[in-house]
This record gives C-alpha cells, structure tokens and sequence, in this order.
C-alpha cells in the first residue's frame, strides 16, 4: 500500500462517514483491507482504490468502511452514565411516561447494542413493563454488521462479564443453537436478549454526518467513544445536532476523553462525569 493509497482510502472515510485517519493508522489500514484484497483477488490497493472509488460499487464502498471503523464496546461501559440515568434523569422521564408521555433515548454509535441495551436494563430495572408505554431506545449505527448483531441480540457469555448477576438473570436466556453455524456449540453458551429488551430497543442504520430521518426530540443522548475518530469540525457540527434534538432539561453522554465544544456549548452545560444538561428544562 503507497502512500497515495492510503491518502485516498483516508479521503473516501472521511467524506463517507467523517472519520479522520492520521498516516499513523496506515499499519492498521494495511492490516484490515489486505484480508478484503485477497478475498476478492485483487493484487494491488490501487486496483482496490479504483474499485471503491467507482460509485457503481456502493456495497464494495460499505465494507471498507465497516472494516475500517472501530467497535469496542461492552456492557455498562463508563457505568457512571447509567447510574446517572437510574438516579437522576429517568425517574421523573417514568413518572411522566406512566401519564403517557413520550420517553425517547438515543445510542447514537451503538456499536454491536451493548450501549444500548445497557441502557434498556437500567430502565427496565425500575419499570419492568417499559416497553407497553410510549417508551423507547433508538439504537444506530453506520456499520450495518454492527447493527445487525445488535437487532440479533446474541451474545457469548464471556461478553456478559459487565451485566450484573440479577440482570443477567432477568434479561438474557439461553440462545438455541443455529445448525451449521457453530454458534451455541460447545466451547461458549450465547445468550440471548428477552423480548422484554428486544421491544425496547430500535436498531436503524444511521450515518451521523448524513441526513437524520427521525423526527421529534430526545430524553437524552449517548454518543461515546464515537466522535473521538472524528476532526473537531466535524465533531462540533454533530454535538451542536445533537444540541438541537435534546428536550430542554435532558442530557449528552460523551466518552470519558471526549469534551464538548463548539456551538453545543451554548445551551448543553457540562454537569459531571462526561455528562451535559441542555438548559431551559
Ligand atoms: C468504539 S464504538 C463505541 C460504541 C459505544 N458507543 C461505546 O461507547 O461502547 C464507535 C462506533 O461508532 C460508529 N461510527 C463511526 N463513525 C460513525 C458515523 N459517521 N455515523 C454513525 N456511527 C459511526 C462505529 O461504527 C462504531 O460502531
């Protein structure tokens, strides 16, 4: 991979999905795509420049961006946001909701839905029959695999290390096993996400730099570990998006290295601990 071709696959990220790739994520570029390169035979990442450039190969152009982004998470990731939301921001949004108002929270960056579904047992740990109110957690992400694992809500045991016993208990059973997948074989139990959670959480396909379709405001927001792959123009045009779609009164979560800036500021105050409160509540 030449210099030009890394430069090239950094541009088409960063007008695809507003992600900034310094020359110092070459190795890493080298090591994602060079697998892709030879699944499909291609001898050069000039050839394979050419391919996803060719805007006939949209679906070519989705993978090397799904292969490109990064997707740690894990359940109750930065637990101190979740304890924010059991203790401070959802009691009153419940209360609310039990006089049928609209409760909406957003993961935005979800990842594989651990985000998310963090979220969900916080809520259905105080109001077990959530999902028959006019309650819900948008979950996306750009990354369609992403989502698809989260919309599957599947995991393996060893991922439920965070969950607490009780919740874990109350909020995952056994997987079946799927035939001739391997999954639900010997070496690992997966579970699987009760319909108490599946009811709760929508998973969508969403580009934070695109267009949003949704409609209507959010309780709160979480957006971590999300925009520290982003410049800071583009971070500031996404918080000061955000800003605009928070209820007065309601929160952004950031990452525990992410610190708000730009027009955001202006109505999102910081609180603590990564969080911010839109003001006018
Ligand atoms: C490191 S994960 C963070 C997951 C979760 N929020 C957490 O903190 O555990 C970052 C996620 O952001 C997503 N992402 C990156 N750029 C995006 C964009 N432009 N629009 C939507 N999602 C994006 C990636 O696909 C990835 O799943």
């Amino acid at each position: 991979m030449t210099e030009a071709d890394f430069l090239k696959i950094a541009d088409m990220l960063y007008k695809d999905a507003g992600i900034h790739l310094s020359p110092s994520k070459t190795d890493l570029v080298y090591s994602r795509l060079s697998k892709r390169l030879r699944t499909l035979g291609i001898a050069s990442f000039k050839d394979y420049c050419a391919l996803v450039a060719d805007s006939s190969n949209a679906g070519e152009r989705m993978t090397m961006l799904a292969s490109l982004t990064t997707n740690v998470t894990h359940f109750f990731r930065e637990k101190h946001h979740f304890d924010h939301l059991r203790e401070h921001l959802l009691p009153p949004l419940l209360q609310a909701a039990r006089q049928g108002e609209r409760v909406r929270l957003w993961s935005a960056g979800c990842s594989t839905g651990h985000e998310p579904y963090s979220m969900a047992m916080t809520l259905l740990a105080m109001m077990p029959n959530a999902a028959s109110h006019d309650i819900r957690i948008l979950a996306t992400d750009i990354d369609p695999n992403v989502v698809a694992t989260g919309r599957a809500g599947i995991y393996g045991a060893s991922d439920l290390g965070g969950v607490p016993a009780e919740y874990r208990r109350r909020w995952f059973r056994p997987a079946p096993p799927i035939a001739g997948t391997g999954r639900g074989g010997t070496d690992e139990m997966d579970f699987e996400v009760v319909d108490a959670m599946r009811d709760l959480v929508v998973f969508r396909e969403l580009n934070l730099i695109g267009q949003w379709p949704m409609k209507g405001r959010f309780d709160a927001i979480f957006c971590r570990n999300v925009t520290i792959y982003f410049d800071q123009q583009t971070r500031e045009r996404v918080w000061k998006r955000f800003a605009e779609r928070i209820q007065p009164g309601g929160y952004l979560y950031v990452g525990h290295s992410e610190r708000l800036g730009g027009p955001a500021t202006a109505v999102l105050t910081y609180e603590s601990n990564t969080s911010y409160r839109k003001t006018g509540a």
